[in-house]
C-alpha cells in the first residue's frame, strides 16, 4: 500500500510504484479532473502539481509522489472562488473544457514565480499546454487578470 496526500488528503492506495499518478487519480480514486489527453507527456491535460512543480500525471510513476504532497484541480479551490478560477470564468475560457484542468494548473506555476507575466512569459510557460480549442488567447487574458487580482490581494495583506 502507499500512503498519498492528495488535496491536504491522506489516501490509501493498493498500487504498484509505477502506475502512473494519473490512473491513480482517476481509476483507483475517482478523481475525474485530471484528464487523459496524450499519455506521452505532450499535450498536459493531465498537468498536476506534485511539491508545487507542475508535472504529467501520464508518465510521472505514483512513487516519485510518496511523501510528497499531489495537488489536483479539484484541491485549487472546492468552491471555484481562487481568482485564477473566477478569471476562467469571466473570460470564457472553456471550449470543449477538456484542456483546461491542465491549463490551470500550469497557469497555476506561473503565478507563483512571475506576479505579472508578459505575452512572451505566458507562451513559454504555457507552450506545453496544448489546446485543441484554440483558446489561448483567452487563456492570456484569464492568466493577466488573475495575476492582477492577486497581486491586489497582496497589496491588500
Ligand atoms: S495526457 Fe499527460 S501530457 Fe498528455
Ligand atoms: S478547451 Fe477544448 S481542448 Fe482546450
Amino acid at each position: 500500500m502507499l500512503e498519498l496526500n492528495i488535496n491536504n488528503e491522506i489516501h490509501q492506495v493498493d498500487a504498484p510504484d509505477n502506475m502512473p499518478i494519473l490512473w491513480v487519480l482517476r481509476d483507483l480514486l475517482n478523481k475525474k479532473g485530471t484528464k487523459f489527453g496524450c499519455g506521452i507527456g505532450q499535450c498536459g491535460a493531465c498537468t498536476v502539481h506534485i511539491n508545487g512543480q507542475a508535472m504529467r500525471a501520464c508518465i510521472t510513476p505514483v512513487v516519485v509522489a510518496k511523501n510528497a504532497k499531489i495537488t489536483t484541480i479539484e484541491g485549487v479551490d472546492e468552491k471555484g472562488q481562487h481568482p485564477i478560477q473566477i478569471a476562467w470564468k469571466e473570460n470564457n475560457v472553456p471550449q470543449c473544457g477538456y484542456c483546461q484542468s491542465g491549463q490551470i494548473m500550469s497557469a497555476l506555476t506561473l503565478l507563483e514565480t512571475n506576479k505579472n507575466p508578459s505575452d512572451d512569459d505566458i507562451n513559454n510557460h504555457m507552450s506545453g499546454n496544448i489546446c485543441r480549442c484554440g483558446t489561448y488567447p483567452r487563456i492570456k487574458q484569464a492568466i493577466k487578470q488573475a495575476a492582477a487580482v492577486l497581486a491586489n490581494n497582496e497589496g491588500d495583506k
